[in-house]
């Protein structure tokens, strides 16, 4: 039966570009959904820039521009980065979009008028020079456990301490360098706590993995809290309904995007918005995301859903943190990648395999280990799978009229290859994408082995084997076609390449029933080259030099994270 699915990664914000680690999520899910569609699915994807908050609205300020001018470019890029990396969205939208507000609204007044929104005032601290409160990331001043200067509002980098930013000493606005003074200001919370029955069942009944579920009884534990919705202006984002000088804060309105987006969707492609969001819809929602934001995804957001009425998810797919050579991205070792320096010095398709390599349905860091990836794809992508095709396609060519011979030779040969489909796309499905790379190398182990064993190269030099040399060639390009069947989801451009080099429609786990016989192809184009060092070395020189770049230009990237 066709499943219907909607799929949603986290949505980036709008004021950095894309990089490395937020990759591994869009190639993540990016592989997902084309899974889906292989299988005859109806699965759309829909992600957008998240626009809103502080951090955007200062880095505005600080380029001399609106808010709207900065997301708007960077959305550009972001799209850009995607397109190139083949992250095919049904739909990329923005949060600061009127789909957006107008959910957005509506879902805080259904919240409101069923009680669960709650106003209290609260003592904040505040930027007198700016006039504005200061976000704890804001506030900077010496450690009151180590006495670290320069430390942020709410942890020490240096020892690890965590306090409030009352407790740090010579604090100071991070903005305007003034001293911050304690403000009191009405703010409105959505009541978590009168969700707790509900949420406890629902993250005990299949719809998140096993250690996220365990984090979660840890925060039961802990007690839930109400939680802060709303921030006071100057703020970019949408205001709150009928209340002046308030916005909702950027985490109430991001999820809301997911929804939004998909409105836009629904409204271009006539897609029906309801049967996938109401409350008994039969559809299957998933979202991929990072461990670092399980909080807002697997209690803030499904509350507010049942608390608005609306579909939980199915599941919330959380993965891992990337690091770069076994240590988080560093701006100084030029680990720290932008996709677009990637992309200038090469081909966006060896990365998707090797986080593909690496991903499982676990949350465990993944470590991009530069010199690994390089003889991963070297010896996986062109030792294994391209070389099938490359040393069998020329005699095909040259000899027998770029036609595959009218039969199979050795059929238990190719009848395990296609039988192996099953298995892979169950692992596919299951989102442990590196078992599933396992699975397909052994296979074209196996292609390899073949090809050695009957060495078309030598039998072409006897004039009485040429059968042979075709029969056995032949075979070779139907093994290959296989693989790439099954690689399809990881490497989709090369697939499509391969798709004119056979001389076929669209490679579909459906059609490997039938081997291609008796079938003209085309001549081979190199489908992918060997990584050199160089590249790599490129890439970091590059990514350090970005940074250098990036300071001048705008000195106190430190706002960059929000
Ligand atoms: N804007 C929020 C998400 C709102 S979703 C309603 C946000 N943005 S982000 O740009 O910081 O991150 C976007 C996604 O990329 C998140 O899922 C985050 O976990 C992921 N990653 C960002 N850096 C990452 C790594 N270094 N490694 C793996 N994933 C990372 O959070
Ligand atoms: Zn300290």
């Amino acid at each position: 039966m066709q499943r219907k699915i909607l799929v949603t990664s986290a949505l980036p914000y709008a004021n950095g570009e894309i990089h490395l680690g937020h990759l591994l999520e869009y190639i993540q899910s990016d592989i997902w959904v084309r899974f889906q569609k292989m299988m005859g699915n109806e699965c759309h994807y829909v992600c957008a820039d998240d626009a809103h908050g502080t951090p955007i609205m200062l880095k505005a300020d600080e380029l001399d521009i609106t808010p709207e001018e900065l997301i708007k470019g960077v959305s550009e890029r972001h799209q850009m980065d995607f397109k190139d990396f083949a992250i095919n969205f049904s739909q990329y939208h923005s949060t600061h979009s009127d789909e957006n507000r107008e959910i957005s609204a509506n879902i805080f007044n259904k919240l409101n008028d069923a009680g669960y929104i709650k106003t209290r005032t609260i003592s904040q601290a505040f930027d007198p020079e700016k006039q504005m409160f200061l976000p704890d990331r804001f506030i900077k001043g010496d450690c009151p456990k180590c006495g670290a200067t320069d430390q942020y509002g709410d942890n020490c980098e240096v020892c690890g301490a965590t306090y409030s930013p009352t407790e740090l000493k010579n604090a100071k606005s991070a903005i305007s360098g003034a001293i911050p003074i304690t403000k009191d200001s009405e703010h409105y919370f959505f009541d978590l706590p009168q969700f707790e029955a509900q949420l406890k069942e629902w993250t005990h009944s299949g719809h998140l993995q096993d250690e996220i579920s365990n984090k979660l009884a840890e925060w039961f534990e802990q007690g839930l809290q109400q939680w802060d919705i709303s921030r006071d202006a100057p703020y970019f984002g949408f205001q709150i309904p009928g209340v002046e000088n308030k916005y909702f804060y950027v985490w109430l309105d991001a999820p809301i995007g997911y929804m939004a987006s998909f409105k836009k969707l629904c409204n271009e492609q006539s897609i029906d918005f309801d049967e996938y969001f109401n409350k008994d819809s039969k559809t299957e929602l998933y979202h991929f995301i990072g461990k670092d934001i399980v909080y807002f995804h697997a209690l803030f957001w499904p509350a507010i859903l049942m608390g608005a009425e609306y579909r939980t998810p199915n599941a919330i797919f959380a993965h891992g943190f990337l690091t770069v050579n076994g240590q988080k991205m560093s701006k100084s070792r030029g680990t720290f990648i932008q996709a677009r320096t990637y992309l200038e010095n090469l081909n966006p398709e060896c990365l998707r395999y090797y986080y593909a390599y690496k991903l499982s349905s676990k949350i465990d860091d993944i470590d991009l280990n530069l010199e690994d990836f390089k003889q991963r794809v070297n010896s996986d992508l062109v030792g294994k799978v391209v070389n099938i095709a490359s040393r069998s396609t020329g005699f095909i060519v040259k000899k027998f009229n770029k036609t595959l011979s009218a039969y199979v030779i050795k059929q238990d040969l190719y009848n395990e290859f296609v039988a192996q489909g099953d298995n892979i796309s169950k692992l596919y499905e299951a989102r442990n994408y590196n078992q599933a790379m396992r699975e397909i190398m052994k296979l074209a182990d196996k292609a390899n082995q073949y090809i050695d064993l009957h060495k078309p190269w030598q039998m072409a030099k006897e004039v009485n084997k040429q059968t042979q040399v075709h029969d056995v060639t032949s075979l070779a390009i139907n093994l290959f076609r296989v693989l790439m069947t099954y690689l399809k989801p990881v490497l989709p451009v090369m697939a499509e390449y391969v798709e004119v080099f056979l001389n076929i429609d669209t490679l579909n786990w459906h059609d490997l029933k039938h081997p291609l016989t008796n079938h003209k192809i085309n001549k081979f184009k190199p489908l992918m080259s060997r990584i050199e060092g160089t590249q790599i070395n490129q890439v970091i020189e590059s990514s350090k030099q970005n940074i250098q770049i990036i300071e001048k230009k705008n000195p106190g990237t430190e706002y960059n994270s929000n």
